[in-house]
């Protein structure tokens, strides 16, 4: 095989990151998801490993393979990935690039839940799931370098901001996730990267490069910050 020779700006660094959807239980056999792929999310943890990070990847359940050279930790659950990510700690950096559910039910039956005739559908009581990325970025080991994403269907920049701002990240990713046939699950991503310093704007490309992108950004930002 080749050897790989490229330049290792991550090497020695540990980087956690959040991909997928998670799975909320109701009973057995069923749960609540959502439309997360984990293609954006597994392809940040693949290119930090590229730059020679040391990455511990925490998936939701995903239909894709784990990255190579990436550490990856399987869950199913929003409490589950809280767990795995908070033992991960401490880092230099953590990414959340998971679509976690925000809600849950908030019993899930031991026994599947039978149609009762009469009785109409069950009435699901939820109720809200913790947030791993506001846990993290404001956590006595947070991480140097917090990145959070924002997926929006209006209004994107605004909540952004408001989003890096109440949960304690350094950047947001922005993510318009309103049209149809879009990110959710699709190959490629069009961004916007929001830190206190402004919003710089990311033309369309692959989920791919958007991950090489922000592996660079990561370096860069990591070079000024003492091991
Ligand atoms: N996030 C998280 N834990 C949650 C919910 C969200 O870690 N329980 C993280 C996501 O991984 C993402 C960021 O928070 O990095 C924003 O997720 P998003 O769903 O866009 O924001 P929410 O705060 O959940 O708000 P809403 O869904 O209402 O827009
Ligand atoms: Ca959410």
């Amino acid at each position: 095989a080749l050897l790989d020779s490229r330049p290792k700006p991550l090497a020695g660094r540990k980087i956690i990151v959040t991909s997928g959807p998670t799975h909320e239980p109701i009973d057995p056999v069923r749960y609540i998801a959502n439309r997360s792929s984990g293609k954006q999310g597994h392809a940040i943890a693949a290119a930090l490993a590229r730059l020679g990070a040391d990455v511990r990847l925490v998936s939701g359940p995903v239909g894709i393979a784990d990255p190579a050279g990436v550490t990856t930790l399987h869950v199913e659950t929003a409490n589950e990935m809280k767990d795995e990510v908070e033992k991960l700690l401490p880092a230099d950096a953590a990414v959340f690039a998971a679509a976690v559910a925000d809600w849950r039910s908030e019993t899930s039956a031991d026994e599947k839940i039978k149609k009762v005739a009469g009785e109409g559908p069950p009435a699901l009581q939820m109720i809200e799931n913790p947030d791993i990325l506001s846990g993290v970025g404001h956590h006595r080991k947070r991480p140097s370098l917090v990145v959070g994403f924002a997926a929006e269907t209006r209004d994107l920049v605004r909540n952004a901001e408001a989003k890096l701002a109440k949960k304690g990240a350094d950047f947001i990713v922005a993510n318009d996730v309103s049209h149809e046939g879009g990110v959710m699950g699709g190959d490629r991503n069009r961004v916007r990267i929001v830190s206190k310093a402004g919003v710089d704007e990311w033309p369309e490309m692959s989920k791919d490069e958007v991950a090489t992108r922000l592996a660079a950004l990561i370096a860069e930002r990591l070079k000024t910050v003492v091991v």
